[in-house]
């Protein structure tokens, strides 16, 4: 596979003329898009000029709502199953409480042992708060082994954040359903990449990142998934003045707001929020089937030149099978630490997972597959020459 190929293969794509709406410095090989998403053109807001009087004359006040109902067509859901606000880990110690309580007399909350750190910190911290909770934490592999009758909640990260594998989310979906348990979802590493499809997994809850392949920007909002049929049962744990059905009635009884509007707990965090509104804009249109067809595209193209270009110096650790894994390629190399600094050197970001990994997110909406073949190039280059070994490389930085 040569450039012409994937000059080829970006002629083609359908999702091209995305790119444009993001301002991407020139040179650069973004492939970090996993971590932080690439900062659409246009972000303003009414702060300075509307003062107060913003929250109406702008809307502010409606801004999560409006950003559920562009979230919804990206994840198979409808908008009023969306609330959002919170960080991702603050969404999930919601969902899980909330889900928890679907099931109160079962005590287990079930997960993978490799999935995301602050998953399994978010549900000790709801054990140890509510004292009859106890955490399991198994290989991906045995979750449905796992699934006895005393597990209230399975929770899963769709796509696993080192190795980039991705479950059949509607097959475990089932199984937990067929267990008894409620099923919650992390789609942190899912929403804006790939297929996401909640109704048709039949998902009881999920949440999500909106600074990763949303491009929503440094710290944007979650997003907590409610489906429709929980909507009169579901009692959040944390509740708050604008989750009640009438936040300036200014009313000390609890009354929820309709949908998952009740899982909006605060003041919305208007700036991050109108960003995220901006970049969602660049998504106006495209189809989760969209998505998908270009980060298996992209990543097959990786997994293709690597094998072709790096001669065994580095291992493939994520499924080979385009099906099998997100829009994320993790290669493993005993040095990976200065192999991910040797590559943002040369203009190629991807990042760096301990101990072994050297990860690339390729988000479909301004990836291209040029940009895959130049990072391999780069790749290539350090590998053979082995000029990712100098010492500047070795030295080690807080975010990695
Ligand atoms: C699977 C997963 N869940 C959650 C988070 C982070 O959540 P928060 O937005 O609370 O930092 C990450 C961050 O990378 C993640 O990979």
């Amino acid at each position: 596979m040569d450039r012409a190929d994937c000059t080829a293969l970006d002629a083609d794509d359908p999702l091209a003329g995305r790119r444009a709406a993001f301002a991407l410095p020139a040179g650069l090989c973004y492939l970090d898009g996993n971590s932080l998403g690439a900062q659409p053109h246009v972000v303003e807001h009414e702060w300075r000029e509307g003062l107060i009087r913003s929250w109406n004359d702008a809307g502010w006040v409606d801004l999560p709502a409006r950003v559920a109902q562009r979230l919804a067509p990206l994840v198979g859901a409808d908008a009023d199953e969306i609330a959002v606000g919170d960080s991702t880990s603050v969404a999930l110690f919601k969902a899980l409480g909330a889900a928890r309580r679907l099931r109160p007399d079962r005590h287990v909350l079930l997960t993978e042992a490799t999935n995301f750190p602050t998953d399994v910190h978010v549900a000790g911290g709801l054990a140890a708060a509510l004292g009859d909770l106890e955490v399991r934490a198994v290989e991906p592999a045995r979750l449905r082994e796992a699934l006895d009758d005393e597990v209230a909640v399975l929770f899963a990260t769709e796509v696993d954040y080192r190795s980039g594998a991705r479950h059949d989310a509607a097959a475990l979906t089932r199984a937990a359903h067929d267990a008894g348990a409620v099923m919650v979802w992390d789609l942190a590493h899912s929403t804006g990449a790939i297929e996401v499809d909640l109704h048709r997994w039949d998902a009881d809850l999920a949440v999500g990142c909106s600074y990763k392949y949303l491009n929503g920007g440094p710290g944007a909002p979650a997003y907590l998934y409610a489906a429709r049929r929980w909507h009169e049962v579901l009692d959040p744990p944390v509740r708050g003045w604008f989750g009640h059905a009438a936040p300036f009635t200014f009313d000390v009884v609890w009354q929820p707001a309709a949908g998952a509007g009740r899982f909006v707990t605060g003041t919305p965090h208007v700036l991050s929020t109108a960003a995220l509104e901006t970049a969602l804009e660049a998504f106006e249109g495209v189809t989760p089937a969209l998505l998908d067809a270009k980060a298996r595209s992209l990543t097959a193209t990786f997994v293709t030149l690597v094998d072709e270009r790096c001669g065994g110096e580095v291992a493939l650790t994520s499924p080979r099978q385009a099906a099998a894994r997100g829009a994320q390629v993790s290669l493993r190399h005993a040095s990976a630490y200065a192999l991910t600094q040797a590559l943002i050197d040369r203009g190629v970001i991807g990042d760096h997972r301990p101990p072994d990994l050297v990860r690339f997110g390729f988000a479909p909406l301004y990836v291209r597959h040029v940009d895959v073949f130049d990072a391999v190039e780069v790749l290539a280059d350090l590998l053979a020459t082995g000029d990712w070994d100098r010492p500047e490389f070795h030295r080690r930085q807080t975010v990695t």
